[in-house]
């Protein structure tokens, strides 16, 4: 209860939170994840789980119809929710099971199954108390991540707090321990967990921390053939094209341009054609298919101050470094989305430098800190030839913290909602409504509203940016 209360006492104070947990760090190899995780597997016994289709099919027999089989998942579901509702721990009853309850109930009432499982790598599993949890990207997953090295380090004074966990002892050796080496299936009595958020701002977040800053990984990955698939003139350029390209440091062949729009077509037709895609950019229904594996607890991002506490101490997190968090989290939050975009860059500085100048891509860097309502658009990253050349990420981060403390917090809060803004006017009313509906189920089975009135209280034509992403 005093968890509960202290929640609630902070509440105000730890709102920003939502908007400012989810880091970004580019290079999340879930090939290689699964490759490493082998050896930690030894020590993680595996769950006796089952995932409740393919369970129930081979316990019915295949030739069972798909009525038995309907009946049968919701009698699983209806045993999650009776074992959950008795559990000694819901004094406290946090929105997250009614979401979870919410999106079981639609599955089987529109009868979505989204496949059979959940594939290794998605789930973090934590043994000794039978939780797992699949991450989804731009959704704090980086967050998650240090809480479960936290939760299964042996030395309870190494960490005071989440952040304390580097970015590398996440997705480093140390983040296998909790990465599962087996399909996970999930019972009634185990408790499984992710967070989501809304689709709108999951996209618009996913182009400001991917393609806004300088990042020649996703400007190829994602800025490039979206380019080449959507915009008028371009076409698919030949492997012998491209090498000659590369060779030539031609740049314009990366990507560096794509627009948000065409960021938003690009992703409608990935979710559409693909089975699997790219993590950053899959909806919740192909990467955690919570129709084929039922959740107990879905939290949202938009409500991380209550849901992230509660699961948190489920976890096993301490109350002290919960109340650490709790009381530093708006300059924890800030400082950590500061510290890593610019130490990002910083990293792959000698693969920026071959699309552009370094002073054009700290300009973007700063670019990207005033997208995220970090530092206020008034405030210009203003550097001679001998700053630019001589520029540390150190020195960069100590002018971004400068910068960020004179900022005024009012005006940051309306500069976050005027970059929706003019985002998603940039984008044809037409490619709004097919990203709309190719991600249907995900806006039903979560509870967030399809068709906002912010967003689609519009004519047809796009609005061509004017303030932020005309800068590009
Ligand atoms: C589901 O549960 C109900 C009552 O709890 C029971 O009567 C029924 O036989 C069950 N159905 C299946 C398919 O297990
Ligand atoms: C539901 O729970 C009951 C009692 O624990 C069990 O007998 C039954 O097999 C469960 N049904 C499903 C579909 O999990
Ligand atoms: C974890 O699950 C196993 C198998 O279902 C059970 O025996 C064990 O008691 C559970 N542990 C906890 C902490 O719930
Ligand atoms: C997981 O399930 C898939 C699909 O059924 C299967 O191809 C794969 O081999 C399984 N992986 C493991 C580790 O069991
Ligand atoms: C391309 O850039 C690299 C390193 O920046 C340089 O060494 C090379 O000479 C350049 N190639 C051409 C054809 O300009
Ligand atoms: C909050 O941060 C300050 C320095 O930024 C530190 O001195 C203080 O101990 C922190 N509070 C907690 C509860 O960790
Ligand atoms: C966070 O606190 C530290 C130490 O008090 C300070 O140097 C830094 O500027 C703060 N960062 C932000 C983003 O407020």
């Amino acid at each position: 209860m005093s968890l509960i209360s202290n929640i609630r006492r902070h509440k105000l104070h730890i709102l920003s939170f939502g908007l400012l947990v989810i880091v970004f760090f580019t290079q999340v190899n879930y090939i290689n994840r699964e490759q490493h995780c082998e050896k930690y597997a030894i020590r993680m016994h595996t769950p006796t789980r089952f995932n409740e289709i393919e369970n129930i099919r081979e316990a019915l027999s295949h030739s069972a119809t798909s009525e038995e089989v309907f009946q049968r998942l919701q009698n699983a579901s209806s045993n999650i929710s009776k074992f959950h509702d008795r559990s000694d721990d819901r004094t406290y009853e946090p929105d997250g099971y009614k979401a979870a309850a919410l999106a079981r109930r639609l599955c089987l009432e529109k009868r979505l199954n989204h496949g059979t499982f959940v594939p290794v790598a998605r789930m973090h599993y934590i043994p000794h108390r039978n939780i797992t949890f699949c991450s989804m990207a731009k959704t704090g997953s980086t967050f998650w991540g240090r809480v479960f090295v936290m939760a299964t380090e042996q030395d309870p004074n190494k960490y005071s707090q989440p952040y304390d966990v580097s970015l590398s002892e996440v997705y480093g050796g140390i983040g296998k321990r909790f990465t599962l080496n087996t399909n996970v299936t999930l019972n009634h009595d185990h408790f499984s967990f992710m967070f989501v958020r809304n689709p709108y701002s999951r996209i618009l977040s996913a182009y400001v921390d991917k393609l806004v800053p300088p990042n020649p990984t996703f400007w190829r990955y994602f800025g490039l053939k979206a380019i080449e698939q959507f915009r008028e003139g371009m076409h698919k350029a030949p492997k012998s094209t491209r090498k000659e390209a590369k060779h030539n440091n031609d740049t314009t062949l990366v990507g560096h341009d794509v627009t948000f729009a065409e960021f938003v077509r690009f992703v409608t037709d990935a979710e559409l054609h693909q089975e699997s895609p790219n993590p950053h950019i899959s909806s919740v229904k192909k990467h955690c298919r919570p129709c084929s594996s039922f959740f107990t607890f879905i939290g949202k991002l938009e409500n991380i101050a209550e849901d992230g506490s509660y699961i948190m101490n489920k976890i096993g997190i301490s109350k002290k470094a919960i109340t650490a968090l709790e009381t530093n989290i708006s300059n924890l939050t800030k400082d950590d989305a500061i510290t890593d975009s610019i130490r990002g860059p910083f990293g792959w500085k000698k693969d920026v430098l071959k699309h552009m100048s370094w002073d054009k891509a700290l300009q973007r860097l700063w670019l990207k800190l005033q997208m995220r309502g970090l530092i206020e658009k008034d405030i210009k990253l203003e550097l001679s030839d001998q700053q630019i050349m001589s520029m540390t990420s150190n020195r960069l981060i100590d002018i971004a913290r400068e910068a960020h403390a004179r900022s005024d917090p009012g005006k940051l809060k309306q500069q976050s909602k005027a970059v929706q803004k003019e985002a998603f006017a940039s984008v044809p009313l037409k490619d709004l409504t097919a990203f709309r509906d190719a991600f249907k189920d995900d806006f039903t089975l979560l509870g967030y509203d399809p068709s906002p009135q912010e967003i689609f209280n519009r004519n047809e034509n796009p609005v061509e940016p004017t303030v932020y992403f005309n800068k590009l």
